[in-house]
C-alpha cells in the first residue's frame, strides 16, 4: 500500500489508542508522552505518528489493533432502513454484523444501491458536511416521461418544501424513463421531492455513486465488502 498524507486510513497513535478504548485523547496522549507505547517494538513518543498499515503495537505488554476502523460498502436492499430505530422495516444493522458502525448519511428503506458503513466519525463528519458539497449520483426511474425541460430546471435549482430552492443538480437523460441524477447536498427524501416539484414521480431510485466511490457492480443487493485501500482514497 502507499500511504498519501492525510488519507483518513492514516490515523495518529493517540487516536489508534483512544479507538482501542484505552482512553480519552488526554489520558491515550499521556501513555504515549510516558513511554508506555512500543510500535514495532521500540518506544514511540510521538503522539502524532501516523500509524502505518504493517505496523505492531503495544501499550505495555498488551497489544493493540492497529487497524481498529473500518469502511464497509454496501448495496443497499430495498426495504431496509438505514437507523435501527424503526419497528416497521428492519435495518440494514440486521446484515451486517457490526453494532459498532454507522451508516455515512441515509437511503430511504425503498432506496437501493451505495451505502457507506464505517465506525469513523471522523469521515462520516466530512462526508456530510454541507459545505462540503459531496456530490452523490443515483438512477432515477420515474412514473411518467422525462421531459428536456427539466435539465434546466433541475440546473436552476428546484424548489422542494415550499419554499427551499435546492442547489444545482446534473440530471442526465438516459431514456423515456430513465435518467441519472447528481446531487451535492442531502435534504430528507430530496430526489423524490425534486421529482414531485416537476409533476413527476420517482418509482425506483438506486445511488450508484458516493463522491468519486463508485458501487462495485458484482455486489448483489443485500452484500457487503470492505473498501479497497485505493477506493478508500476516491473518498479521502
Ligand atoms: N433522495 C431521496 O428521495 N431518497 C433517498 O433515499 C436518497 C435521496
Amino acid at each position: 500500500m502507499t500511504a498519501g498524507v492525510g488519507l483518513i486510513y492514516i490515523k495518529p497513535l493517540y487516536v489508534i489508542l483512544m479507538k482501542n478504548g484505552l482512553g480519552n485523547q488526554k489520558v491515550c496522549k499521556t501513555l504515549i508522552k510516558h513511554g508506555h507505547v512500543y510500535v514495532n517494538n521500540i518506544i514511540c513518543m510521538n503522539t502524532m505518528y501516523a500509524v502505518q498499515i504493517n505496523d505492531i503495537i503495544h501499550v505495555d505488554n498488551q497489544s493493540i489493533n492497529s487497524h481498529p476502523f473500518v469502511y464497509i460498502m454496501m448495496n443497499k436492499p430495498k426495504g431496509y432502513i438505514c437507523s435501527n430505530q424503526n419497528e416497521k422495516y428492519p435495518s440494514v444493522f440486521n446484515l451486517i454484523d457490526r453494532k459498532d458502525c454507522h451508516c455515512v448519511g441515509r437511503l430511504d428503506h425503498d432506496t437501493t444501491g451505495l451505502l457507506l458503513i464505517t465506525n469513523d466519525q471522523s469521515l462520516s463528519k466530512r462526508l456530510l458536511l454541507p459545505q462540503n458539497h459531496i456530490e452523490k449520483y443515483y438512477e432515477v426511474k420515474t412514473l411518467k416521461p422525462l421531459n428536456e425541460n427539466i435539465i434546466q430546471i433541475f440546473y436552476q435549482g428546484v424548489i422542494i418544501d415550499n419554499d427551499y430552492q435546492c442547489l444545482s443538480s446534473d440530471l442526465t437523460i438516459i431514456d423515456d424513463y430513465h435518467c441519472i441524477v447528481k446531487i451535492c447536498e442531502g435534504k430528507y427524501h430530496q430526489i423524490k421531492k425534486m421529482f414531485l416539484s416537476c409533476q413527476n414521480k420517482v418509482i425506483s431510485l438506486k445511488r450508484i455513486q458516493f463522491h468519486h466511490l463508485t458501487l462495485d457492480p458484482y455486489l448483489d443487493e443485500g452484500e457487503y465488502r470492505l473498501l479497497s485501500y485505493k477506493e478508500l482514497e476516491l473518498i479521502s
